[in-house]
């Protein structure tokens, strides 16, 4: 009756002798009673795999997109498996650097990129600047007159296609705040200012259509739209960006990093396009290494409605059911095969209703308070996308590899939450 779907687990999950859920060969009970709850778990094998599959399938030209999550442990980790990052502010450029990865492998993204931040990118020297607008061109124009060294850029090309995505993360339709759109001519003016002018090295061209995209036809679509542009100029590189839909609840199945690059490749030989093909997964490459590790505190059973199951985080470790409706699963570890008759809803410790992790979350009928319950699927955007809401402490992070836990990310504590407020004269 219901189990868990185990391709929704990172790829080392296993079930021990006890029917207890391991990951990296680690019990998840265990590393909560080590590390405390809320607690984000990653199988750093998990992620090296798929970085592999990433650069097998595009060379080592492509980027992980740091906004799915970013510390500097997921930094060094993608940069030593060769992967260069996509970076959307001077915030991810920071992190990345001080990860130690040179900036040459990184790449500066943003529709609204300030002065500041481009001029930090030019002076540290990042790989490529994917360029969004005309005041971009303008900026990057006054600072290499001013003396910053000649970038590499790709143009951004908004190809005005719509995706089977929610609507918050669609970004290649003509009404965009990103990129240069492809219908009213500004991708083509932008590609030939850009080749034109001395103070950048045009090599690409960039879209990316939105996140979460299931349908491959999608991004044939984006490809086929913008391919007269690419093989025009026969620029060294073509960037499909990023956008691979993962599964994250029973029924839903993704491709796989090296199906969806197959299929791009494809589709870009059959357009004429000759040039590098890069990509910018992010959401591929750590949403199902993670899992959240919650504790149970309360079980409020409203009869003949339902039964409200608490956890000690919420929207502030996980905005997206929230922000988007996105559905997740959840689980026991202690019984991770165990059929799941009960459907509850696992809601958060905020001072709102609207603080829902799970709408309809299937559990075992012994769930209990003082359990340790999961939600599977959280490695992208969450971490990422925390907050402090109620002064919730944000949950450390633990990378577990061949029976060993790493803790990368402590967890925040009290005296964090005051550090940045001015001492009270
Ligand atoms: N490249 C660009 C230019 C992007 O804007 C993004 C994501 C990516 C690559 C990576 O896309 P991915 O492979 O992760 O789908 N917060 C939302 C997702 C926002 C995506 C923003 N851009 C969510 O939680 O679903």
């Amino acid at each position: 009756m219901s189990r868990l779907p185990f391709h929704l687990l990172p790829d080392t999950a296993a079930v021990d002798g006890a029917g207890e859920l391991t990951i990296g060969g680690l019990r998840l009970t265990d590393l909560a009673g080590q590390f405390g709850t809320p607690l984000f778990v990653y199988d750093e094998a998990h992620i090296r795999r798929r970085c592999r599959e990433a650069v097998d399938a595009f060379g080592g030209g492509v980027a992980y997109a740091s906004k799915a999550f970013l510390c500097l442990a997921i930094a060094r980790l993608v940069h030593d498996e060769g992967m260069c990052i996509d970076v959307a502010s001077d915030g991810e450029l920071h992190v990345a650097l001080a990860a130690g990865v040179p900036a040459d492998r990184l790449v500066l993204h943003g529709n609204n990129k300030a002065l500041g931040e481009l001029d930090r990118a030019l002076e540290v020297g990042v790989g490529r600047i994917v360029v969004d607008s005309s005041d971009e061109l303008d900026r990057i124009e006054s600072l290499v007159a001013a003396g910053r060294p000649r970038p590499r850029v790709l143009i951004r090309v908004t190809p005005g296609i719509e995706v089977h995505t929610f609507d918050a993360v669609q970004t290649g339709q003509e009404d965009s705040k990103f990129g240069f759109g492809w219908r009213n001519g500004a991708a083509e003016a932008a590609v030939a200012r850009a080749s034109e002018s001395a103070a950048m090295d045009l090599v690409g061209v960039h879209v990316h259509i939105g996140s979460q995209v299931f349908s491959v036809d999608n991004f044939a679509t984006a490809i086929e739209t913008v391919a007269p542009l690419v093989t025009a100029l026969d620029l060294p590189e073509f960037c499909i960006g990023g956008g691979l839909g993962v599964a994250y609840v029973e029924g839903e199945e993704g491709a796989g990093i090296g199906a969806w690059a197959a299929a791009i490749h494809r589709v870009c030989e059959r357009a004429g396009i000759r040039s590098k093909v890069t990509a910018e997964p992010g959401r591929s490459i750590v949403a199902q290494a993670g899992v959240t590790v919650y504790s149970v505190g309360t079980i409020k059973d409203l009869p003949g409605i339902r039964t409200y199951v608490a956890v000690d985080g919420g929207m502030s470790d996980n905005p997206r059911p929230v922000l988007y409706g996105s559905g997740y699963e959840t689980f026991l570890p202690r019984s991770v095969a165990a059929d799941r008759p009960a459907t509850v809803r696992v809601v958060g410790k905020h001072c709102e209703s609207g603080d829902v992790l799970v709408r309809e979350g299937r559990v075992p009928a012994d769930l209990r308070v003082g359990d340790v319950l999961c939600t599977p699927v959280t490695g992208a955007y969450g971490h990422s996308m925390g907050s402090n809401y109620n002064k919730v402490a944000r949950p450390p992070v633990v990378f577990v590899r061949d029976g060993d836990a790493r803790l990368v990310v402590r967890r925040e504590t009290l005296d964090d939450l005051v550090l940045r407020d001015l001492p009270l004269s």
